[in-house]
């Protein structure tokens, strides 16, 4: 051996979980049963445990092998983060992007465990999310929208209640793609060159969340961090996500994202996806019989593939998977069609997402809510679903018809999808609204559509997803963050013929609406992103008022592109030289005017915010003491609270999302001025007040010190922001360390 390869070796062998001890959280007793499956497996049955049986080999995107000595399956993994892939009927939930502007943990919870209820009723054992890399950095990003937010901290907590959710009705979740993985172009070639404080502070702090919510397990991407492969990178797998998380479960590879036997088994790669060469050069099975054969040479210790069992095993025990787990109930290579039918009431959970997702933009004289119109024109044709249907393009790779999910591996398959003009004409049937229709993106028909009607809404919208399918000519990434099909024509032809226009955008991540908010006519602008099935009922809901709209941007919308400063790229190296300054922390850090900042969002109703109160203690210095998942301990403290009233000081019901921004004193290395650590969401009547409570953890006023490796309270005044949106500052306040 290279002493390179036995120094990983004994660092391998170094970095098992027998090292820490779980504080109680399920872990020790999974562990217990892991350990004693372990010593009942023979050598082979081990490597199948941690090896998949290659690409179609089962029913399930990702399958292993079974052992015959212990009472343990043939492992099916699945896709996606917003509903079961390859398989129906199932439910099509909304995008992860929708949960994250819900800002409503409980709701994000809700979905979560109406998504693990319909896997483990399909038998699928791991399902393939949450989703927080792509964190989302540039906006043009392909898989933006399967994500939360691009702000850690709502990415974060989104990770964490998903996580619950899921795993609390029965599936392990898969946190993925750890880590960098920020574009599609070249993702299986590009080196994300990611300095230390950014890596903690930005990319891994959702997957800390997620560690700290107990996930089962971890997908490591594509490409590579530093020039090394994220799937064997020592420094990502066994130094941060194991040793400084203090992660019990395993990692997995993303499809073929693994790339050698020996190092990836001693980096801290655990089980390898999907086990075949469907990509990478014919004969590259890494593990298998060669990872016996490594294990019999010397090169990969026996205590690591032990380890790597025992961290699969024990996964499965911490969900309850042991007792009387469903079969797998369809196969993913014959049309996905199941032998069950788990929807039950999910769609209401859709509804309610998608309802309470929907960001109001605009709205001047209150042209919204739609109060009984005497005629409508419905105009454009992401109004309609797909003539041909709303699965007809295969992993939804086209935008044909209303969008309501983006396309690649991140998709499932739609029961139905309710319609944006279906829903209206219900709606018009009961009011007695004369509808007139023009469900093309033809400029002359819409114009026309529209010029007798008292009121005209525009449907627009910008797709993106993986860059195994290129649609009009994008390959995953966006070309521009401009609508598709001339929908700045549209809404301009439009606007020309009537004074009254709304304007509906269904999208994947931001548009720039310049154009469109030249035109005087365009009264109200409304942003549903991607609603899933209940589109049109969500919309309703909202568009007529029966619900105040509460979404709240997790992005910012610029005036142009060229103002968030970051764009995937076509070279093989990302040195992410912006660093911590993304999204709403650059537009503030180089004072650029943002069109719609990071947390914006209309009501029917306002919002009075008082009597801000500042609780916080801490002492400076480094987090130390024991390791827990998540991080060291004492990050997860509470510190001190920040409370304020807001009163709903309007004439209609609401829902208002509160936050809290930080800013670090002037100690703590050149640190964005404000970043989200705390918002709650208020549910209020005309005239109600309620506290809003944010609980600070140490995380939250610590910066990641690169020469001590730790996180580090610094001392000084911290400025407390507490307001409607990132730049809609309320209540202002400090707190001394
Ligand atoms: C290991 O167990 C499997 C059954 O799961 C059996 O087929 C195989 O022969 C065993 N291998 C050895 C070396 O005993
Ligand atoms: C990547 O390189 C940067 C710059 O040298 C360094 O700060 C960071 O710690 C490295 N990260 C990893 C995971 O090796
Ligand atoms: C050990 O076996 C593995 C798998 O066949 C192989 O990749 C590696 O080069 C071998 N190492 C030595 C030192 O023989
Ligand atoms: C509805 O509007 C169209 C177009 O303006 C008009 O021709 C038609 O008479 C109207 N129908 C009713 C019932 O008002």
């Amino acid at each position: 051996m290279l002493a390179e390869q036995i120094f990983l070796s004994v660092l391998a062998a170094a970095v098992t979980v027998q090292a820490y001890g779980f504080g109680g959280s399920g872990w020790d007793a999974a562990y217990g049963r892991a350990k004693a499956a372990l010593n009942k497996l023979n050598q082979t049955e081990k490597v199948g445990i941690v090896t998949g049986v290659k690409w179609m080999g089962g029913p399930c995107v990702g399958n292993t092998y079974k052992p015959s000595s212990i009472d343990y399956p043939s492992l099916c993994l699945q896709d996606s983060p917003l509903g079961v892939r390859f398989a129906n009927p199932v439910t099509a939930f909304p995008a992860g992007i929708n949960a994250g502007a819900t800002w409503d943990r409980s709701l994000i919870n809700a979905r979560g465990a109406a998504m693990g209820a319909e896997a483990k009723g399909l038998g699928v054992n791991v399902q393939l999310g949450p989703v927080a890399g792509p964190l989302g950095k540039n906006p043009n990003s392909g898989r933006i929208w399967e994500g939360f937010s691009n702000d850690p901290y709502l990415s974060g907590v989104a990770m964490e209640e998903t996580i619950a959710g899921m795993q609390g009705s029965g599936v392990q979740a898969c946190a993925k793609h750890y880590i960098g993985n920020e574009q599609e172009h070249n993702r299986e070639t590009i080196s994300s060159n990611i300095d230390d404080r950014t890596l903690h502070e930005l990319y891994v702090w959702p997957f800390m969340n997620a560690v700290k919510a107990n996930v089962a397990s971890v997908m490591c991407s594509y490409n590579k961090v530093n020039g090394s492969w994220s799937c064997e990178n020592d420094a990502l797998l066994n130094g941060l996500l194991k040793t400084e998380l203090g992660f019990p479960g395993y990692i997995m590879s993303d499809w073929n994202a693994q790339h050698t036997t020996v190092n990836s088994a001693n980096s801290g790669l655990d089980m390898t996806m999907p086990g075949s060469d469907f990509n990478n050069p014919p004969g590259s099975i890494y593990w298998g019989p060669n990872l016996e054969a490594a294990v019999a040479n010397g090169s990969v210790p026996q205590s690591r593939l032990d380890d790597m069992v025992t961290r699969i095993l024990a996964s499965w025990h911490l969900v309850g998977q042991d007792e009387g787990y469903p079969p797998v109930a369809f196969s993913s290579w014959n049309g996905g069609k199941a032998n069950v039918d788990v929807t039950g009431d999910h769609k209401s959970v859709v509804r309610a997402v998608a309802r309470d997702s929907t960001v109001l933009l605009k709205n001047d004289n209150n042209a919204l809510p739609l109060r009984k119109p005497k005629s409508l024109a419905i105009i454009g044709q992401d109004a309609t679903v797909n003539p041909a249907g709303p699965n007809a393009c295969s992993d939804r790779g086209c935008d044909t018809g209303t969008l309501a999910m983006g396309w690649g591996s991140g998709t499932a398959q739609f029961p139905y999808i309710v319609g944006p003009l279906d829903a209206i004409q219900s709606q018009a049937a009961a009011d007695g609204t004369n509808i007139t229709t023009s469900t093309t993106d033809d400029t002359t028909a819409a114009a026309s559509a529209a010029a007798s009607a008292g009121t005209a809404i525009v449907f627009i919208n910008s797709d993106s997803g993986e860059g195994y399918i290129t649609v009009e000519g994008n390959a995953g990434d966006r070309n521009n963050l401009d609508p598709w099909h001339n929908g700045n024509e549209l809404v301009q032809a439009v606007a020309a013929a009537n004074k009254n226009v709304i304007v509906v955008v269904h999208s994947v991540g931001p548009v720039i609406l310049e154009t469109i908010l030249a035109q005087p006519n365009v009264k109200a602008i409304v942003w549903p992103g991607l609603p899933g099935q209940e589109s049109g009922n969500a919309l309703v809901d909202v568009l007529y008022g029966s619900t105040s709209p509460s979404g709240k941007l997790p992005y910012t919308i610029a005036k142009q592109f060229s103002d968030y400063g970051t764009t995937w790229t076509t070279s093989l190296v990302d040195d992410f030289t912006e660093g911590l300054f993304i999204d709403y922390r650059h537009f503030d850090e180089n004072n650029i005017t943002p069109r719609y900042e990071f947390g914006y969002g209309l009501s029917y109703t306002t919002f009075k915010y008082s009597d801000l109160d500042v609780n916080v203690q801490a002492r400076p210095g480094a987090a130390e003491g024991p390791i827990v998942p998540g991080g060291v301990k004492e990050l997860f403290d509470t510190v001190g609270t920040v409370t304020v009233t807001v009163q709903n000081s309007g004439k209609v019901a609401g829902a208002e999302v509160a936050q809290l921004y930080i800013g670090l004193p002037d100690s703590a290395p050149s640190t964005p001025p404000k970043q989200l650590r705390g918002f709650q969401k208020l549910h209020l009547a005309p005239g109600q007040r309620e506290g809003a409570t944010f609980e600070l953890t140490r995380r939250d006023i610590s910066y990641w010190d690169v020469q001590q490796q730790k996180w580090v309270v610094p001392s000084g005044t911290f400025k407390v922001y507490v307001g409607s949106s990132s730049r809609d500052i309320r209540e202002q306040g400090s707190f001394r360390i």
